[in-house]
């Protein structure tokens, strides 16, 4: 794993949308993962700009969402299908038939979500997987217990992700309870894994992520199986880190190593 302890969460956004953008450069019609939630706002706006000053161009890629509330109409403003249309596609001019979601509104939630996967293999597989991290350690919608070697599939969300969604929901609406989501297996297949975290509310699942043993009870320390995961902290994220010096000497200011 590549721990990469940034100077702030503005530095922690831009050295992911960094990667990204190195990846698009690579190949320029890469797979993407894509990633919603509060952490990644600053990341689009960063690949917003980008595309706007020209030093960007997202028009051939393809996208893959990690997950998607069951039961929201796919107009709904806080469906992640309008959420990243707001947030990227519009601004990147990537075309509609390149971004791929769940579908939450299939009536067979399950044979929805094998249909996911079969469209991920046959674009040949995601090149770079954008992540964020839940407070009790998810990645996507893989809750706690989820299996490591799971794959795209209905999830019930727990009681505090639904709390920690309920903030993008108006006060007479509740949070879905349900959503599909790409599985941890699904995740680990990627080629590249990028997680952000920020803020002193995620130092937990943080340190359980990296430092904890390889656990269903925390889905995001399955990271610690992929071959190319990259997570980019904030100082607040990492600040429950035993290691800390470490990731600092490797890769300073979250710099790449000096080696
Ligand atoms: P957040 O969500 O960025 O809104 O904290 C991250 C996640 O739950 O994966």
């Amino acid at each position: 794993m590549r721990v990469l302890i940034c100077e702030d969460a503005a530095a922690a956004a831009r050295r992911t949308a960094d990667l990204l953008c190195a990846q698009v450069a690579a190949r320029a019609d890469a797979v993407l993962g894509l990633a919603t939630g509060g952490t990644m706002e600053p990341v689009y706006a960063l690949l917003r700009a980008r595309c706007a000053a020209g030093t960007l161009d997202l028009s051939r890629v393809t996208t893959f969402n990690l997950d998607e509330y069951i039961g929201l109409p796919q107009d709904h403003p806080q469906s992640y299908r309008a959420t990243i249309q707001r947030m990227l596609f519009d601004a990147a001019r990537i075309p509609p038939e390149r971004g791929h979601f769940p579908d939450g509104t299939a009536p067979d939630p399950g044979a929805a979500s094998a249909q996911y996967e079969g469209l991920i293999a046959a674009a040949g597989g995601i090149d770079l997987q954008l992540l964020g991290i839940g407070e009790n350690g998810h990645i996507g919608f893989n809750e706690p217990t989820s299996s490591l070697g799971s794959r795209t599939r209905p999830k019930t969300l727990t009681q505090s992700t639904r709390a920690a969604n309920a903030r993008f929901f108006g006060p007479d609406e509740k949070a879905p309870r349900f959503a599909i989501t790409m599985g941890i297996a699904t995740v680990l297949d990627a080629r590249a894994c990028v997680l952000i975290a920020t803020g002193h509310k995620k130092a937990a699942a943080v340190a359980a992520a990296i430092e904890g043993p390889v656990s269903a009870v925390c889905p995001a320390s399955a990271l610690q199986m992929h071959p190319a995961a990259t997570l980019l902290l904030d100082p607040e994220a990492a600040a429950d880190l035993t290691l800390r010096e470490y990731y600092d000497t490797v890769h300073p200011g979250g710099g790449e190593a000096p080696l």
